[in-house]
C-alpha cells in the first residue's frame, strides 16, 4: 500500500526552543526595528522564513563528522573527504573551498571579469552580480518572458532565454563575453527550475562561441528533482546522475553549501581549466586561507562532504519538495496570489495583486512583510521595490519589475504544523487584507539598501 501522507523522513533528536510572543509585543519590537525585519532580533521571531541559507538542521551523521574534523592547516583529511565528494559529483578536476558562496563568485569573477567584460545569465543572484559589477564587468540577464508573469504556468520558468543569449553575445562581442551563468533553480526568478534541454542548448551556445559555461549550483538536487518529474527522459535516472549531467555541460561552478551542502557555512568553486585554477588559487591564499581549507574548518568540510550525499536522498528530495507545494497549494486554495508553479526552496507570493489599493510607491510586498510579522511572528523577506528599487541622484525612485515577498522554508527545520500556522496566519491577512496601509522609508543607504534601511506604515 502507498500512501499519499509524505511525513518528513527523520526523527528530531535536538529541539531549538521557539519563543511565542503576542502581537502587542511585536507591534514593539518591529517599531524598534524600524520597519525593517532584518533588524529584528532572532528571538524575537517565532518562524524565520528570511531565507532557507545556512539555517538547515544538520543530520546525526553529519554532527558525528564534525567530530572527527581534521583541522590540519594543510593537506587534511576532512578536506580530501569533501574534495573527493566534489570531484565525484560535478566531475571537474580542481575544487577550491571558500568560506560560502559569494568569496567563490568574487575569487572566480574577479579572475574571469574586469573592465569592459560581460557575464549573461538567466538571472544573476544579487551577490553574482555585485561581485561581477565589482569587477568592473557587466552582468546581464536574460530570463524567459514566462519567467517574469508571476501567475504563467510553465514547468521550467527558470530558463535562460537563448535566443535573448545569442543576440547579447552578437551585441557585445563574443571575445568581451567573459562567462555564461546558469543559476539552477533560479532564486531571484522565484525559485523556479532550468531543465536539462534548456542547460543543453545553452551549453552548445557556450561551446560554439568558446565562451566558458559556468553553474551556480546552490540548489542543484532540487533543480534535479524537476528534471525527474517533469523532463521525461529523466524519470529513470537518479537525483545524482541528473546533477551530474548538468555539470557536465559546463567549464566549472561555484555553490553556496549552505543551501543543497545543508551545512551551515561553507562553499566552493570547482573547475576543470588549469590556468584559471592557478589564478584563482591565488586568490583563495590572499583572502580565504590555503588552498585546502579556504575559510571553512576542518570540520565544517566534514559536514559538507555528507550534508552533498544527504542531500540527493530521494526521501529528502520529495520531503523538501512536496513540503514547499503544500503551502503554495494551501495559498492558493485560499486565494492568495503567488508565483507559480511553486519553486524549490520557497513560496514566493505577488504582493503586488495581494495589496492591489497599495501602489508600488509605498512598497506592497515590506507592508505584507511587516503584516506577516505583527499577525503571526513570521519573518519574510520583499523581494521587489525595496530591494530591487533605487533611488538615484536626482532624486528619482525607480521600482522593480515585480514586488514579491519570499517564504524560504528552512532545511529539515520546521514540521507541517508549523507550516499549518503560517496557512492560518495568511487566513488573517487575507481578512484584513483591505485595511493595510503602504510604507514610506524614511532613511536608506546608498547600496543594498533592504538590509538596513528604516521604514514607517503611512
Ligand atoms: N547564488 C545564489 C543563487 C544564492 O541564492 C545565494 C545566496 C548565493 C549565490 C550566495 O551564497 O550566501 O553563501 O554567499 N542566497 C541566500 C538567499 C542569501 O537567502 O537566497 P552565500
Amino acid at each position: 500500500m502507498k500512501y499519499k501522507t509524505i511525513i518528513e523522513p527523520f526523527r528530531i533528536k535536538m529541539v531549538e526552543s521557539i519563543r511565542m510572543t503576542t502581537e502587542k509585543e511585536r507591534e514593539k519590537f518591529i517599531k524598534e526595528a524600524k520597519y525593517n525585519l532584518f533588524l529584528l532580533k532572532a528571538d524575537d521571531v517565532i518562524i524565520d522564513l528570511l531565507t532557507d541559507s545556512g539555517i538547515a538542521a544538520m543530520s546525526s551523521k553529519q554532527w558525528s563528522g564534525m567530530m572527527i574534523g581534521d583541522e590540519s592547516y594543510a593537506g587534511a583529511k576532512s578536506w580530501k573527504k569533501m574534495e573527493s565528494t566534489i570531484k565525484d559529483l560535478t566531475g571537474y578536476k580542481h575544487v577550491l573551498p571558500t568560506h560560502q558562496g559569494r568569496a567563490a563568485e568574487r575569487i572566480l569573477y574577479g579572475c574571469m571579469g574586469g573592465k569592459g567584460k560581460t557575464f549573461i545569465s538567466n538571472t544573476h543572484f544579487d551577490t553574482t552580480r555585485a561581485n561581477i559589477e565589482f569587477s568592473n564587468a557587466e552582468a546581464i540577464d536574460c530570463p524567459t518572458e514566462i519567467g517574469k508573469k508571476p501567475s504563467a504556468k510553465h514547468p521550467f520558468k527558470g530558463n535562460m532565454n537563448v535566443s535573448k543569449l545569442t543576440s547579447t553575445i552578437k551585441d557585445k562581442h563574443q571575445e568581451n563575453v567573459a562567462g555564461v551563468i546558469l543559476t539552477v533553480t533560479n532564486n531571484s526568478g522565484g525559485g523556479q527550475p532550468v531543465s536539462m534541454k534548456n542547460a543543453r542548448e545553452v551549453s552548445e551556445i557556450c561551446k560554439k562561441h568558446n565562451i566558458p559555461l559556468i553553474i551556480d549550483a546552490c540548489r542543484i538536487a532540487e533543480n534535479a528533482y524537476f528534471i525527474k518529474k517533469r523532463e521525461k527522459e529523466y524519470k529513470n535516472h537518479t537525483y545524482k546522475e541528473i546533477a551530474q549531467e548538468m555539470f557536465a555541460l559546463a567549464d566549472g561552478c561555484t555553490m553556496s553549501a549552505k543551501k543543497d551542502g545543508i551545512v551551515n557555512m561553507g562553499g566552493f568553486l570547482a573547475l576543470n581549466s588549469q590556468k584559471l585554477t592557478e589564478q584563482c588559487r591565488n586568490e583563495l591564499i590572499i583572502t580565504e586561507g590555503f588552498i585546502t581549507y579556504g575559510g571553512i574548518t576542518g570540520r565544517d568540510m566534514e559536514a559538507i562532504a555528507i550534508g552533498l550525499e544527504e542531500v540527493f536522498d530521494p526521501d529528502y528530495l520529495q520531503y523538501r519538495i512536496a513540503s514547499t507545494t503544500y503551502l503554495g497549494k494551501k495559498l492558493v486554495q485560499m486565494g492568495i496570489p503567488i508565483m507559480l508553479p511553486v519553486g524549490g526552496h520557497a513560496v514566493y507570493i505577488d504582493a503586488k495583486s495581494l495589496y492591489s489599493h497599495i501602489p508600488v510607491d509605498q512598497y506592497p510586498g515590506q507592508a505584507l512583510v511587516c503584516n506577516l510579522y505583527l499577525k503571526g511572528g513570521i519573518r519574510s523577506s520583499e523581494i521587489g521595490s525595496v530591494m530591487f528599487g533605487k533611488k538615484e541622484e536626482n532624486g528619482k525612485r525607480i521600482y522593480a519589475p515585480m514586488e514579491l515577498v519570499r517564504l524560504a522554508i528552512p532545511r529539515r527545520v520546521y514540521t507541517q504544523s508549523h507550516i499549518d500556522y503560517v496557512i492560518e496566519v495568511f487566513e488573517q491577512i487575507k481578512k484584513e487584507k483591505i485595511k493595510a496601509k503602504g510604507i514610506k522609508i524614511v532613511k536608506e543607504p546608498k547600496y543594498l539598501r533592504h538590509f538596513t534601511a528604516h521604514f514607517k506604515f503611512i
